[in-house]
């Protein structure tokens, strides 16, 4: 039976795969414009996660944002396992991991990521990412002043190393696509001139009070595909990830006076915007209602033109996620990590 749902459409609770836009990569290959978060921000179970992982394939998502670093892909490899054994096959699934921190070495690239497929219980992926461009690990959980001893700047000679072997895994049939993460337009400067397979999207936080328009453009135009992280603004975040300047861009009057027109969430506008700004957001959430009508959003009534250009003016330049914990020395601000002054900040 038909019922209205949340995002006002009419649905049984299942989004045609068919009607979600797709974003076409240099290859020719189609990502889905919307993609299910898989972080649990340190609080949400790996059971709970990959429970939302089978039972949002089965609302129609085909796109999932993995990382090894969240501690949950040997779960969400069993929830796979359950989508493949239904009637969809592992070319209709869109499946993203990310090489951790720690794992930039070139002896670990390359296990790093066999580890992925073992754990997601897969045997390539579509997209692999260098998660950050800083080879700094920190522990799961940490609070905002952890710092590694061993914390590194970028160094582009040393992230090319670990690229060529990003490379290998594409040469290898493991991966289909690389792609970089946290990375900012100077870094990729250097990045697309010295690849040989150059990264065919670049993930980065975007939501209507972070829009990183340069970026954003500089990205698009050198024919990468924008993944947008933290599309709600992150309202769950890890502590560390929290300070009392961040704004909220599902409480902007703008957003709420749109939801209250379309009678959706907030949460479902700044999805829809993302989609319609043709990045691709990747919005988590465990529950069935939030992440079914983030699905419906991709596909239902369109923003006005007028109500595009409103959402366009209230970027605020928030970063929320910092990544204070990836500072390399003392005496740092959370800034370096960014290139604000379009220079790779010096070691
Ligand atoms: N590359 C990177 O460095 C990086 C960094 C951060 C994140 N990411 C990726 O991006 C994904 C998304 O980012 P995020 O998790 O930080 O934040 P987000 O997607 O902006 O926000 C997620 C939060 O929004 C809530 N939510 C989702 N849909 C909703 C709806 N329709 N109505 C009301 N509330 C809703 C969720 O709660 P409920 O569960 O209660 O619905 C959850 O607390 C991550 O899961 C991860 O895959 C990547």
């Amino acid at each position: 039976m038909k019922v209205q749902s949340a995002s006002g459409l009419l649905t049984n609770g299942y989004v045609d795969p068919a009607l979600v836009p797709q974003r076409v990569l240099p290859s020719g290959a189609k990502m889905p414009a919307i993609g299910l978060g898989t972080f649990g921000s340190d609080h949400v179970s790996p059971a709970e996660v990959a429970a939302a992982v089978e039972s949002a394939a089965a609302v129609g998502y085909r796109h999932f944002d993995c990382a090894s670093v969240y501690g949950n892909e040997h779960l969400i490899g069993y929830a796979f396992q359950q989508v493949l054994h239904s009637d969809i096959k592992r070319e209709q699934l869109w499946v993203t991991s990310k090489l951790w921190n720690d794992k930039h070495g070139e002896n670990d690239v390359i296990p790093s990521c066999r580890q992925s497929l073992a754990d997601l219980r897969l045997n390539y992926l579509d997209l692999y990412l260098v998660h950050w461009p800083f080879p700094n690990f920190h522990a799961p959980g940490c609070d905002v002043t952890s710092r590694s001893q061993d914390a590194k700047p970028y160094v582009h000679t040393e992230f090319m190393r670990t690229w060529r072997k990003m490379e290998e895994l594409v040469d290898l049939g493991l991966v289909r696509h690389i792609g970089t993460s946290n990375m900012t337009i100077p870094k990729l400067k250097l990045v697309l001139r010295d690849a040989r397979i150059k990264p065919a999207v670049n993930e980065m936080e975007l939501h209507p009070h972070f829009q990183q328009p340069e970026l954003f453009e500089f990205v698009r135009s050198n024919g990468l595909v924008p993944v947008g992280y933290s599309p709600i603004g992150s309202p769950g975040r890890p502590q560390r990830d929290r300070t009392p300047e961040d704004s909220v861009p599902t409480k902007d009057p703008v957003i709420v006076k749109i939801s209250n027109r379309l009678r959706l969430h907030p949460a479902v506008v700044c999805v829809k915007w993302a989609v319609q700004r043709g990045q691709v957001p990747i919005p988590f959430s465990t529950k069935r209602t939030h992440y079914l009508s983030n699905l419906e959003g991709a596909v239902s009534e369109p923003l006005t033109d007028f109500e595009m250009r409103e959402i366009g003016s209230i970027d605020r330049n928030c970063r929320l996620i910092k990544g204070q914990v990836f500072l390399w020395k003392e005496g740092q601000s959370w800034e370096d990590l960014w290139d604000v002054n379009g220079e790779i900040t010096p070691p």
